[in-house]
């Protein structure tokens, strides 16, 4: 179902003048219901709310911007274009205080008339998102955070718990389980929660650049360090600095990270001296540390300094219950953020929804439903709008691969990774490059994104390059 159509009323005591504007209305694709006194425009407003309230100033004995204040108590979010005989500037003043949107003069200019009544059709629209946004947000369980499973009730204690400390904090989890909204409801929860949340996402920093990009830099400290710079440990100041994606930074870069959360101190690249600041440290991984530290890539002291306190985000498909308030969540926030009306997901859909596997966690359900809101034009998420593998599983072209030989399955089936290499590749084929826009087709993070391309090897041909200094020697 497409998008309602506008309704205009028009409350005129000119019975003419009420045809003329019916006509026109209804010319410009709009309904129209016309009547002459407030009595009626009341009794109407029982009925339908409209779009749009054309009220003129004088009906009869009635003083119409009298009749304002009441109707914007009643319909804030309706505006109401006055219409005036007496085009004196002070009947349009008095009709704009009182709360209406607009007023427009008599003899009417039609062609202004419509120009008006479009503005404010999208006025109203968008009073409309901004209230649905709103209301949506403020909807949340916790810090931003929906969700009510007894593994997301227990992350909520625990970073009540940690909060108001100044703890280093390790969070665990998947890609897309939410490690940055928990790093910022930490934040939050701090006496820090008025300075900065600084976030750094490794991966997306280049490698010779990231010392800097920390600590900061002197003017002239190395080539290409024009300007003296102060690097996010210092931006931190005062509040919070997140680490993401901690085992995608060189050991060295640990190794300084690990002597700034023991000292306090940055010393900029360059730098005669070191500047004491007070900054909260929260990390992230996606990576299982102790692997990670087995194999090289995690230094085992500066991990033991973060974790102090860890919290590990369990995959969405373990949370009972979840799954359901996230669709409803992010789809009231895709449909006021796209202008759409959709307001429910049918019972097929959401079983489907429930029953997926979400190796991308709720980046991926909020991608989904962000996808089906902007792709669709209906009142309901039915399950025909959800990509084809999540309706597999019951659809015949499963079976059929389901009753496959062995033998057949070997040659035909490519493995995980070859498949995910080459999804990663065509979106980055289709995205011209954009590690961002690829990132968001697939639905996971960038940080991923970028993640999955260095461990396939993918070719640089495939990347867009951030900007030219990723390949100058800028390193000290
Ligand atoms: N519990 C939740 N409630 C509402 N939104 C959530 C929740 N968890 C995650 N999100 C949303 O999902 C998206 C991914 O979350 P976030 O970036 O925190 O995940 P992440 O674990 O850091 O992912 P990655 O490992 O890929 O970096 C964000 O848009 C976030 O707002
Ligand atoms: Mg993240």
């Amino acid at each position: 179902m497409a998008d309602p159509v506008p309704q205009i009323l028009t409350v005129d005591d000119d019975p003419h003048l009420l045809d003329i504007i019916e006509h026109h209305v209804l010319k410009w694709g709009y309904a129209h219901r016309g009547v002459s006194d407030s009595a009626r425009m009341f009794e109407e407003l029982e009925r339908v709310i409209p779009s749009i309230i054309l009220l003129d100033v004088r009906l009869g004995d009635e003083d119409g911007t009298t009749l304002v204040p009441r109707l914007k108590k009643r319909l804030p979010n309706v505006p109401i274009i006055m219409i005036t005989a007496n085009a004196t500037i002070e009947t349009a003043v008095k009709s704009l205080k009182s709360g209406a949107y607009d007023f427009i003069c008599k003899p009417l200019d039609f062609d202004r008339l419509h120009i008006e009544i479009d503005k404010a059709i999208k006025h109203n629209r968008l009073s409309l998102q901004v209230r649905a946004f709103q209301s949506a947000t403020r909807r949340t369980d916790f810090h931003g955070m929906i969700g009510r499973s007894e593994p997301m009730r227990k992350a909520y204690r625990l970073i009540e718990t940690v909060g108001p400390t100044d703890a280093a904090v390790l969070v665990l989890g998947g890609t897309g389980t939410g490690k940055e909204l928990v790093a910022q409801a930490i934040h939050e929860c701090s006496r820090r929660s008025d300075g900065p949340f600084i976030a750094v996402n490794a991966p997306a920093i280049p490698h010779e650049l990231i010392e800097s990009a920390l600590f900061g830099h002197e003017k002239g400290a190395f080539t290409g360090a024009h300007q003296q710079h102060s690097g996010f440990c210092e931006q931190a100041n005062g509040g919070t600095l997140f680490l993401d994606e901690i085992c995608e930074m060189d050991y060295d870069v640990q190794a300084k990270l690990l002597r700034f959360l023991q000292d306090h101190v940055v010393q900029r690249i360059g730098a005669k001296s070191a500047k004491a600041v007070d900054v909260r440290v929260i990390a992230a991984t996606n990576r299982n540390p102790t692997v990670q530290i087995q194999n090289g890539r995690l230094r085992e002291d500066f991990y033991y300094r973060l974790s102090v306190v860890s919290i590990d985000l369990v995959p969405l498909r373990e949370r009972e219950g979840d799954i359901a308030l996230l669709a409803r969540y992010f789809l009231d926030l895709a449909a006021a953020k796209y202008g759409k009306n959709m307001s429910s997901v049918s019972p097929e859909a959401m079983t489907l929804l429930e029953a997926y596997e979400w190796p991308g966690n709720v980046r991926q359900l909020e991608h989904l439903i962000d996808q089906v809101v902007i792709t669709n034009n209906s009142t309901e998420l039915a399950a025909d709008m959800l990509p084809p593998e999540m309706t597999r599983k019951t659809s015949p072209a499963a079976s059929h691969i389901n009753t496959q030989t062995d033998s057949g399955l070997d040659k035909t089936i490519p493995s995980i990774r070859k498949m995910e290499q080459n999804l990663i590749i065509r979106a980055l084929e289709l995205t011209s490059g954009s590690v961002q826009a690829a990132a968001r087709h697939l639905g996971i993070s960038e940080a991923t994104l970028y993640r999955k391309i260095k461990k396939f090897g993918i070719s640089r041909t495939f990347v867009k390059q951030q900007s030219n200094n990723t390949d100058k020697s800028t390193s000290p």
